[in-house]
Parts: structure tokens; sequence; C-alpha cells
């Protein structure tokens, strides 16, 4: 059978963690939504991870294309597509961890928070048969409004009696990924080694890029373009596409990355990988989930960071983040228990 340890030997360094995937090698992921715009760029970079055995790739419109694609590649992952509701059981059976870019994305003019009618009964069909077929994986959550598909996700695995709240996620990368790509360009720093803290929500002015711990220091106005750019990144991508959708590239990337992170915690038991992530979180009073540097491990969540040092600035755009962020998780909370 394909091992990762196998490959990881080609691919990574001798200091690879080899010994702790030697006994167990099956790492099934499954990602929901797989035919779509992120969907088909993420599979093709998670059949390029060597640390997958097995990419299911299940999608309501037709994904056996797709699979049948990335089945040509040569790395460990056996790709198998799915469709249909039918399949759904089978292709979350024994996932490690579901990624989940369902849903309609953005077309000019919408707001994330747009899209929660249609993707809300989405999302929540999914948790539905992620509780019953792999309750026990790790769960990315893409698919937006990610302040209420969250609440969303967590709120039917705890009517189903199986929710962990160390193994759920909301994707945020790409809000990472954007502050450093723009603040390596502003400053002409190698944006690979930035390593930004952008917290809070994933919608507007509930995302906080904290600037303040880039390193680099910014002028009023550099600092208003970024962070608004940063808040408002995803728009430049909606217009330029012109009603063709939104960010599925750089999502791609930046999902295939938090995937990742996911992975080398919890198979290859690294240490020290972090991502912030929109988890449930006690970090900020009133608020049940709120996304700041996370430390994954085995079971997913392993440390909680803080808030960090904010300057004044970026208080008032906390301040601000808050009690729109309040209202979005009680709008996913109450579409599972009062609808
Ligand atoms: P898309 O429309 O290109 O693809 C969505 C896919 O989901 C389609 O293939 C569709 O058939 C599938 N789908 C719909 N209902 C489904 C169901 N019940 N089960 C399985 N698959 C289903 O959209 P795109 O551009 O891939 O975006 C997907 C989602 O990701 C949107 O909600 C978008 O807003 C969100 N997104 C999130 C970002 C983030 O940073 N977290 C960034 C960019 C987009």
């Amino acid at each position: 059978a394909y091992c990762a340890a196998a490959f990881l030997a080609i691919f990574l360094p001798p200091f690879c963690f080899l010994p702790f995937c030697m006994s167990s090698c099956q790492v099934k992921v499954t990602v929901i939504g797989a035919a779509g715009g992120i969907g088909q760029p993420l599979a093709l970079l998670l059949k390029a991870n060597p640390l997958i055995t097995e990419l299911a790739l299940y999608d309501v419109a037709p994904s056996a294309g797709v699979a049948a694609d990335l089945s040509h590649i040569n790395t460990p992952a056996k790709v198998t597509g799915y469709r249909g509701d039918d399949q759904l059981p089978a292709a979350l059976s024994g996932a490690h961890l579901v990624v989940i870019p369902a849903g309609v994305p953005r077309k000019p003019g919408m707001t994330r928070d747009d899209l929660f009618n249609i993707n809300a009964g989405i999302v929540k069909g999914i948790a539905t048969a992620i509780a019953k077929n792999s309750p026990k994986a790790f769960v990315a959550v893409i698919s937006n409004p990610v302040n209420s598909t969250v609440p969303i996700v967590a709120e039917v695995l705890k009517q189903h009696g199986v929710y962990d709240p160390k193994r759920v996620f909301g994707v945020t990368t790409l809000d990472i990924v954007r502050a450093n790509t723009f603040v390596g360009e502003l400053k002409g720093a190698d944006s690979q080694t930035l390593s930004i803290p952008v917290i809070g929500g994933h919608s507007g002015v509930t995302i906080i890029p904290v600037l303040s711990a880039s390193g680099h220091t910014f002028s009023d106005s550099e600092r208003e373009t970024l962070v608004h750019r940063i808040q408002y990144g995803g728009d430049e991508v909606v217009k330029a596409k012109d009603g063709a959708g939104s960010a599925t590239l750089s999502m791609a990337f930046a999902g295939a990355r938090f995937a990742n992170s996911v992975l080398e915690a919890s198979v290859l038991k690294k240490a020290g990988v972090k991502e912030c992530t929109f988890v449930k979180s006690d970090v900020v009073e009133g608020l049940e989930y709120f996304s700041t540097v996370v430390e994954l491990g085995a079971e997913g969540v392993a440390k909680i960071h803080p808030i960090p040092n904010l300057s004044e600035y970026e208080r008032k755009l906390f301040d601000a983040a808050v009690p729109e962020l309040k209202g979005n998780i009680q709008k996913g909370v109450d579409f599972v228990n009062k609808s």
C-alpha cells in the first residue's frame, strides 16, 4: 500500500517525521464542493500533498471528470469522485479531514452575508451528513459566510451529540495570505517570510489585520489602505471576475495550506504548527467563536493564543468587529435551532 512516509522521504528533508506515520498511513481527505471554482484547484493541490492517501471528491454536480483527471497524477492519493446524496456517506466515511468549499460564491455588489440564505442550508445538510458518517473528522469550513457557517456546523454536530470544538475550523487563511502579500509588496519584503496575524472573523469589518505585529511600520495612510485592502480584498477579485464568481485560485492555495497544517499537526505530530482560524474560543467575552493564532495538534486545536497586543487603531477595528461578529454568529446558531 502507498505510504506517505515513503514519499515524504523523497519530498521532505531527512529530519521529517517519518516514525509518526509509519503505523497508520491511511489519511483520507474529503472535499465537498469539489467540482467548483475553489474545489477543483484545491483538489489539485491536495493531490500534490504526499501526506494524503485517499482524496474523495464530492459534489452535487459531476465530479467524476475531475477525479479521473487528477487520478493520473503520480502522487500517493487515490482519487475517487462521488456525486449526489446517495454517495455522500461513502465520500465521508473514514475521512480524517473534510474540507467544505460548497455553495454559491458572491457576485458584484454582494457581501458574504448575502450568501447566507443559500449557503446556510447547504452547509447544514453537509454537517448532518458529517455527523452521521464521519463524526471524528476534522472539518474545515470554507463556504461563506464563515462567521455563520461555522456556528451552523457546530450546532448540527451538537444536535447529533458529536460536537468536538477542537475539530471544527473556519478557514480564514486567505486573509492572512493577502495580508502577507500586500505588506510584502508595499515594503519590498519577501511575503513568504511574513506571518501577519489577521484575527476576528471573515467578512468586512470583522476582519482585523494586526499590522502592528508585522515587524514593519506604516504611515497612517498606508495603514488605512492596507487594512481596507485586506478587509475587502475579496471584492477586487469579485469585481475583476465580473459576475463569474469570487476568489478561487488564491482560496485554493490558502485552503491547501490550512489543510496541510492540520495534517502536519495531526498525522506527522509536528509541534508548533500555527494558523489563524475561526474556532470556538473564549478569548473575547460574549463571542462564542473568534479567530486568533491557534496552535494545532494531534486532536485539532491544541492551544488558542490570546489576542495579540493591539495598537489604538487596531483596538478601534476590534470594537467595530465585535457587534457585527456577534450578530453573524447568532444568525448561524438560530438557523439551526429555530428553523
Ligand atoms: P462555485 O459555485 O464555483 O463552486 C461551488 C460548488 O459547490 C459547485 O460545484 C456546486 O455544485 C457545489 N455544491 C453546491 N451545493 C452543494 C452541496 N449541497 N453539496 C456539495 N456540493 C455542493 O463556488 P466557489 O467559487 O468554489 O465558492 C464556494 C464557496 O466558498 C462560496 O460560498 C464562497 O463564498 C466561499 N469562499 C470562501 C472563501 C474563504 O476565504 N473562506 C474565499 C472565497 C470563496
